[in-house]
């Protein structure tokens, strides 16, 4: 069985119609992951995870799925979707706009989630720029890195901002503390909200195992630090984060959101 940080369970296996190459996908995700594969064979979601007493199972076909809570879960770029087909009708993004990015600069996302930001911000830095996505939950990591790497070939700047952007699995903390000094022009931090905000099936995931510890003013000091240009953090316009971290508030955009930065 796999756990992931809160210790919950998982098997892998296929879609029913499948194919070798599903197969071997599916013994090669349960290998990374340390977890039993398991035959479908003809049987149903929750019969599989009611035989291996498993919260979760991971289902890969052309794409990787993953049934938690009677739900099925899988990546999309969301949000970024739309992000970059404003911008290439010449329309502002506001995460960009106080970003100040410049092609050729280098962002380190602490809270890579569903990776939207990472990719409107791999978008902006172009080839010679560098975008890196820290994410602390194991399953979140894997459905985003399975999903990055597939891409959106209908949709070329979405499908190369989507390659450029590299993750990896761990806690903002240790990252941050094992980074030299002035690193990344740009340190963004997107943490769960304290109150939830109503949003697409990728943030549901991320609202039933995302991590939702709250930053602390060592993280951002650590951040300021790493940091060459700005630390950036999103919150909701009405929180208190942005004074207990000593961040400079900036606009209301869309449900209430706001950003907070540190120049430096
Ligand atoms: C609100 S989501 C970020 C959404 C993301 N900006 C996007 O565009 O999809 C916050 C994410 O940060 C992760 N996270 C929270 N604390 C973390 C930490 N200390 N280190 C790494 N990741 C963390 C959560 O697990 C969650 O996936």
């Amino acid at each position: 069985m796999i756990h992931d940080s809160n210790t919950r369970t998982a098997v892998v296996t296929t879609v029913i119609k499948t194919t070798p190459a599903f197969i071997s996908k599916a013994q090669e995700l349960a290998e990374e992951l340390g977890a039993p594969f398991v035959l479908r064979k003809k049987y149903s979601i929750p019969v599989i995870q009611e035989r291996a007493q498993v919260e979760a199972v991971f289902v890969c076909g052309n794409r990787l799925e993953l049934y938690m809570n009677g739900q099925m879960f899988f990546y999309h770029p969301g949000m970024a979707t739309i992000r970059i087909k404003r911008l290439l009708r010449g329309e502002e993004d506001p995460l960009l706009r106080i970003s100040q990015l410049q092609a050729g600069d280098t962002v380190l996302d602490c809270t890579a989630g569903f990776a939207s930001d990472a990719i409107v911000f791999a978008y902006a830095v172009g080839r010679e720029g560098k975008v890196k996505g820290i994410e602390s939950e194991p399953w979140i990591t894997y459905l985003v890195k399975k999903g990055l790497h597939m891409g959106y070939p209908e949709f070329p700047e979405l499908d190369e901002a989507m390659r450029r952007v590299r993750i990896c699995q761990g806690s903002h903390e240790e990252h941050l503390a094992s980074l030299p000094d002035k690193s990344y022009d740009i340190v963004y931090f997107d943490p769960m909200f304290r109150r939830t905000v109503a949003q697409s099936a990728g943030i549901d995931l991320l609202r039933e195992i995302g991590n939702d510890h709250p930053l602390t003013t060592d993280t951002i000091r650590q951040a300021m630090r790493v940091a060459r240009k700005r630390v950036i953090v999103k919150e909701r316009f009405f929180s208190s984060e942005f004074e207990r971290l000593g961040l400079t508030k900036v606009e209301k955009g869309a449900m209430n959101i706001a950003y907070g930065y540190i120049d430096l």
